[in-house]
């Protein structure tokens, strides 16, 4: 079977590397809050331009810290995308809030700011307070921002970015993490940029919204771990995760480029017998996922057990949207029905995508899938 992800090439790159990192920690014995977890933080700053970069424990503690640090509670609206990975709703409830499930653009994937509006509409028809907006980078692509975050100071909303799958995409001359009040991330290890365990990071340009953060990090730590001065988390990130991730972090550029060789070869492969993700001007997508619409009415399923019997593996990203999921459903959507979002679950099929997949493998996944759709007449 062809990998659908391949973490073991890159392992190989930097296994020496971080093997010695490791000995340094065993050495200086600060297993919470080494110096590595200084020394990534400055790196992710540096690379995508933010002016703090806060590791945590994971992408959805991300989410949840943004969302503490910036305040949202009981009779709160929090919009965001259904398209989108159960943890970017899951945090709004927990802080007593509603969530408003908004539609996709049928091109992007991302938050269409028409469904924006007509949730925001909703939400002030319920009598709810107009929070907040959490956009998400799907797939690895930005979501349009600048219409969106008009669209929500407009209403007095902050803005989180959601960039779990797209951290460092570039959006219009930035990159995710540098966009929004917080932008949040997740080094979950399938993601970009991941590491060989759970961990993510918060980012703000705002020092205030960055010591809030820090704080909410250590159970709300004041002067020290002792002080406590609001409620807060554990949600720290291991010394040894930070580790991993410098080394990956250093490699991260160089695997954007060799992911969007990949897509470029992918969208000439495929061109004509599915459609094909568009980067549209002025964005750089950093490929978490190659996600293609199959045409209308293919039956997936089958085409997945064809995959597969070809050697070729694939996956379905989301089959279910989030406002139909049992969990969310009786949360309010901005309009009765999230047409693109129901009319692309059923067609989306996520392709192989690591930065080192060879010519010959993804000339095989081509192959199958243009048999597999268009099987040669008896
Ligand atoms: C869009 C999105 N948000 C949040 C998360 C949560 O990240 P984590 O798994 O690190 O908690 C994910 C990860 O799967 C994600 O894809």
């Amino acid at each position: 079977m062809i990998p659908f992800i391949d973490l073991a090439t890159q392992q190989h790159r930097i296994r020496s590397k971080i093997l010695k990192r490791f000995e340094a920690i065993l050495d200086h014995g600060q297993y919470i809050m080494g110096p590595e977890i200084v020394e990534l933080e400055q790196g992710l700053q540096d690379f995508c331009g933010a002016k703090h970069a806060i590791s945590c424990s994971n992408g959805t503690d991300a989410l949840l810290l943004a969302v503490m640090a910036l305040g949202a509670s009981e009779g709160d609206a929090i919009l965001c995308p259904s398209f989108t990975f159960a943890a970017t709703a899951e945090i709004i409830p927990c802080v007593g809030a509603t969530p408003i499930f908004v539609d996709i653009d049928p091109v992007t994937f991302n938050m269409d700011v028409d469904s924006l509006k007509s949730g925001i509409v909703l939400a002030q028809e319920k009598g709810l307070n107009l929070k907040g907006v959490i956009a998400v980078d799907l797939f690895g692509l930005a979501a349009d921002y600048d219409p969106i975050i008009a669209t929500a100071r407009e209403h007095g909303m902050w803005v989180i970015s959601d960039s779990a799958q797209g951290f460092g995409a570039i959006y219009k001359g930035k990159r995710t993490g540098s966009i929004g009040d917080i932008a949040t991330t997740s080094f979950f290890p399938a993601k970009p940029l991941g590491g060989y365990g759970d961990g993510g990071a918060v980012f703000t340009n705002d020092d205030e919204l960055a010591n809030i953060l820090k704080s909410l990090r250590v159970h709300g730590q004041g002067t020290d771990k002792y002080d406590n001065v609001r409620i807060g988390m554990n949600g720290r990130l291991d010394t040894l995760q930070a580790a991993v991730l410098i080394e990956k972090l250093a490699l991260y550029p160089e695997e954007i480029d060799l992911r969007q060789k990949v897509a470029d070869r992918y969208a000439a492969g495929l061109n004509g017998v599915v459609e094909t993700p568009v980067v549209p001007e002025g964005y750089g997508s950093v490929w978490a996922q190659y996600t293609v619409k199959l045409p209308e009415g293919t039956d997936r399923t089958a085409v997945q057990a064809a995959l597969k019997e070809a050697n070729v593996p694939s996956a379905v990203y989301y089959p279910i949207p989030l406002h139909q999921q049992t969990a969310y459903k009786h949360w309010p959507s901005a309009t009765a029905s999230l047409a693109n979002t129901e009319a692309l679950a059923p067609r989306v099929l996520s392709l192989p995508m690591h930065p080192y997949l060879s010519e010959d493998d993804q000339n095989q996944v081509i192959a199958a899938l243009k048999r597999v759709l268009a099987p040669v007449p008896a």
